[in-house]
């Protein structure tokens, strides 16, 4: 069973719930579990929405402490409080958007496991360390900063310069990477590729070995997508 996570950054209104309706009034696929991760705003909302459904609510970012002073921030426990079952940490878009670090990541990570969350935890390499040959380097660094302690984990391989560009690595380049991973995270961690994954790659994306199922961005935001996407996960084709 592959996991497929829709990541819709900063995407959603209150109509848009209508998207997560959609989703639920196609049933079941066979093979893939669905996941979406709306902005805060919409979580309690789809939560309720998709309430004893398949689909499953997460959430894109969590702050490190359970409350407190730390205006526009939001708990993983608020997060948990209002439906959400998964929170993205470390998506690169706030690693060089919000200068997030490897520690910061891993107390974020932590607090999702404080909260009763899944962290869904970014990794990824640059073009300029792809090109360096630096890939593996930088990714053995960032797991080994980020990822917190026991628990229920998935980690997301996104290529930043596969992210919003259509461009994605090789299957031969994926394959490289998530067997690097798998050998450095516990035995069944959905290890999840983002970065430009669409209703034509997806099939030979998904197919990869050690590929536990999609981090999907702007695919996400097109029920119709989503589910091509979902439905070409193995195990799922008619
Ligand atoms: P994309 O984004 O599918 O639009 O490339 C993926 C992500 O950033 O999670």
């Amino acid at each position: 069973m592959q996991l497929i996570v829709g990541n819709w950054k900063m995407h959603g209104r209150l109509a848009s719930v209508a998207l997560v309706e959609a989703l639920v009034r196609a049933g079941p696929i066979p093979g893939a579990r669905l996941l979406v991760c709306p902005p805060a705003t919409l979580v309690a909302r789809f939560a309720e929405t998709a309430r004893q459904s398949h689909v499953g609510i997460g959430a894109q970012d969590c702050h490190a402490e359970p409350e407190g002073a730390f205006t526009g921030d939001i708990a993983a426990e608020m997060l948990a409080d209002a439906g959400a079952t998964h929170v993205i940490v470390g998506h690169s878009e706030r690693r060089t958007g919000h200068g997030e670090t490897d520690p910061v990541v891993h107390a974020k990570a932590a607090a999702a496991y404080r909260a009763g969350l899944t962290p869904i935890v970014c990794v990824g390499e640059t073009l300029a360390e792809r090109e360096a040959g630096a890939t593996l380097a930088i990714l053995g660094r960032q797991l080994e900063g980020s990822l917190p302690g026991a628990g229920p984990l998935v980690v997301a391989y996104e290529p930043v310069w596969a992210i919003g560009t259509g461009r994605t690595p090789t299957p031969a380049e994926v394959a490289e990477v998530h067997g690097f991973i798998a050998a450095r995270v516990p035995a069944g961690t959905p290890v999840l590729y983002g970065g430009s994954v669409r209703p034509d790659n997806a099939r030979a994306l998904l197919a990869v070995p050690n590929v536990g199922g999609a981090l999907v961005g702007g695919a996400s935001l097109t029920p119709r997508d989503f589910l091509a996407i979902a439905s070409a996960a193995p195990g799922s084709a008619p």
